[in-house]
């Protein structure tokens, strides 16, 4: 039983798994290429890309990508070209929500941008919302005299699964400022609805090994057209490749995963409201009748868990083992929480039924038993 955040998400229906076997070999996809990745239609990576993925994410344009950080990338560096150092109109930073993924930094770094975090609620709920981004929008603008290039909106975080208060209200701020949006939507494409047109922002990035039922490495970049044309640039010496995609991204297997999980991703988001109900069910159960503290915003309304356990750090120096509860967690057939960590744990209830939530419970309350008595 798998309660890892990170893993739950990206498990490969059994359905599938034989069928993929057949495309190990490198470059497995490129047999009948005509010179595109993104126009292979045999398999139909073409159709993935522009009925499939524009459906299911409400996207104008959708290109593969190797994650969701190699997304974060491409945006940035092409946006910075042609903001920054072409047009000089925008200010070479990001501003990112206080929760933002490392990921995204990285890409930012990468890209010689500057960073603007905006602040959060704090402990121990850890939100952010509109007035915390007005602060950062405006501070960058006040020292350069120019927008942040890009604002980037986490839905959810990965550090406590909150969703940022009116998002739409975010995105419109940033825009009224001359801001492009990026929305990380690692932790939600692929699970629960998510419409890049609903939310109104230019850009938005799946990670398909995480929440897209997908082997990885695989990511999905989804951009409303005007934004895809200063993206998307063709080479000028080899003009059927695009040149921030280096040409072709995903050239193998991860691809015709995810060609053969759409099915499925289609059924599974209508399952969302489910999903949050049995989070809730085991977090309130947790909290009672346990002890342990949810961090982030109530109600939850994400599948990913971060609970305070200090009970569980005073077990392990009983003990004298900080792997004790990964071990005994492990003889029960869960995995998930990481080894050496008690004082606080991430998990995850995505796919877990209700009996197999109870039986985590139930678990958890063995494990606690072991530290009465002296
Ligand atoms: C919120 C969030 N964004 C982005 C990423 C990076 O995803 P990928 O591995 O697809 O680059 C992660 C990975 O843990 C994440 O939690």
């Amino acid at each position: 039983m798998i309660v890892d955040p990170i893993r739950s998400g990206g498990v490969v229906p059994e359905s599938v798994k034989r069928s993929l076997l057949e495309y190990l070999n490198g470059y497995s996809v490129c047999m009948y290429c005509p010179g595109d990745l993104h126009k292979i239609t045999k398999p139909n990576i073409k159709r993935l890309i522009q009925v499939d993925l524009p459906e299911f994410m409400g996207a104008d344009v959708v290109r593969l990508v190797h994650g969701a950080r190699e997304a974060f990338f491409t945006v940035f560096y092409a946006l910075f070209k042609e903001h920054v150092l072409t047009r000089g109109d925008r200010a070479p930073v990001i501003v990112v929500d206080g929760n933002t993924h490392y990921s995204l930094e990285l890409a930012a770094e990468r890209s010689l941008l500057k960073i603007i975090e905006t602040e959060t609620s704090g402990y121990p709920l850890f939100k952010v919302g509109l007035e915390h981004y007005e602060e950062a929008l405006e501070s960058v603008v006040e020292e350069h005299g120019k927008p942040p290039l890009v604002t980037c909106i986490t839905y959810p975080d990965g550090k406590y699964g909150n969703f940022p208060d009116n998002i739409k209200g975010i995105i419109k701020l940033a825009r009224e400022h001359g801001s492009y949006t990026l929305i990380n939507a690692a932790y939600s494409i692929g699970r629960m609805p998510v419409s890049l047109r609903d939310l109104e922002a230019d850009f938005i990035v799946g990670s398909a090994h995480k929440s897209m039922a997908c082997s990885g490495p695989l990511g999905v970049l989804g951009m409303r057209e005007e934004a895809a044309s200063l993206v998307l640039k063709r080479s000028v010496r080899h003009p059927s490749k695009e040149v921030e995609l280096l040409g072709c991204t995903v050239r193998g297997l991860p691809a015709v995963c995810l060609i053969m999980v759409m099915p499925y991703l289609r059924r599974r988001v209508k399952e969302w409201e489910r999903v949050v109900d049995l989070a809730r069910y085991f977090y309130e159960r947790a909290e009672r009748e346990l002890g342990l503290m949810l961090l982030g915003e109530k109600p939850h309304s994400h599948d990913l868990l971060h609970f305070e356990t200090p009970a569980f750090y005073k077990i392990s120096l009983k003990l004298r083992d900080r792997f004790f509860l990964y071990k005994e967690l492990k003889k029960r057939g869960i995995i998930g929480v990481k080894p050496g960590i008690t004082k606080r744990i991430k998990l995850s209830t995505y796919l877990l039924n209700r009996e197999e939530v109870d039986y985590v419970l139930d678990s958890l309350r063995e494990i606690l038993e072991l530290g009465e008595g002296d």
